[in-house]
């Protein structure tokens, strides 16, 4: 992949301006396959995954999702609701207990719970608790992983965490896809950009 301001003739047709674009790039993600795609800062990784999302648009080539893939998506400015530190989990789906413990383990918050008057039901956001950085991001990778997806978009998930909390993470989100995948128990995709 390759990525750059645009030629001339485009920046003419903008007024002088020059669109960043995604180009030279050839990816396929197949079912139960870990892609990590680095580069530089503003290289264009999370413009990667907004095409991937539908958000970007397409000027030339092909580019496409299989049909009936969910997507988990955890964005790199980690976002809350205005509710519990459970329902930003859940996000509107079914609780499911032994499904919500592996999450908040695997994601490393069962510690930052117990620091919360109220557990999980705490309300986080703008109008509860204001949570760190590095409690928004795992909250918001806890959500993507809750929804048990086909494929997960992880957006730099490990930028805003203590080096000891990243590889716990790694091992028990990231590397955990990676090894269901090797052993073709589960069909989850992943890619992470960082
Ligand atoms: N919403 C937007 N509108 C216009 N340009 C954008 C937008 N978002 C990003 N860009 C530009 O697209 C380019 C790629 O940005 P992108 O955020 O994809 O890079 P990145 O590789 O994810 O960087 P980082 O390592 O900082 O996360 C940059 O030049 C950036 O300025
Ligand atoms: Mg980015």
């Amino acid at each position: 992949m390759s990525s750059s301001p645009s030629t001339s003739d485009e920046e003419e047709r903008n007024g002088g301006k020059a669109h960043f674009a995604l180009r030279d790039l050839d990816l396929e993600v197949r079912r139960g396959s870990l892609v990590a795609v680095v580069g530089r800062v503003g290289s264009g990784k999370s413009t990667l995954l907004s095409s991937i999302l539908g958000e970007v648009s397409r000027t030339s080539g092909r580019a496409s999702v299989a049909a009936g893939i969910s997507v988990g998506y955890a964005p790199q400015q980690a976002w809350i609701r205005n509710l519990t530190l459970r329902d930003n989990v859940l996000f509107g789906k079914a609780f499911s207990e032994e499904r919500y413990t592996s999450v908040l383990s695997a994601c490393s918050l069962k510690s930052d719970l117990e620091m919360l008057v109220a557990g999980d039901r705490t309300e986080i956001g703008e109008n509860g608790i204001n949570l760190s950085g590095g409690q928004k991001q795992r909250v918001s990778l806890a959500r993507a992983v809750y929804s048990e997806a086909d494929l997960y978009l992880l957006d730099d998930p490990l930028s805003a965490v203590d080096a000891h909390v990243g590889a716990h993470i790694f091992h028990h989100v990231i590397g955990s896809a990676r090894d269901k995948a090797e052993t073709g128990t589960d069909s989850a995709q992943g890619l992470a950009a960082r």
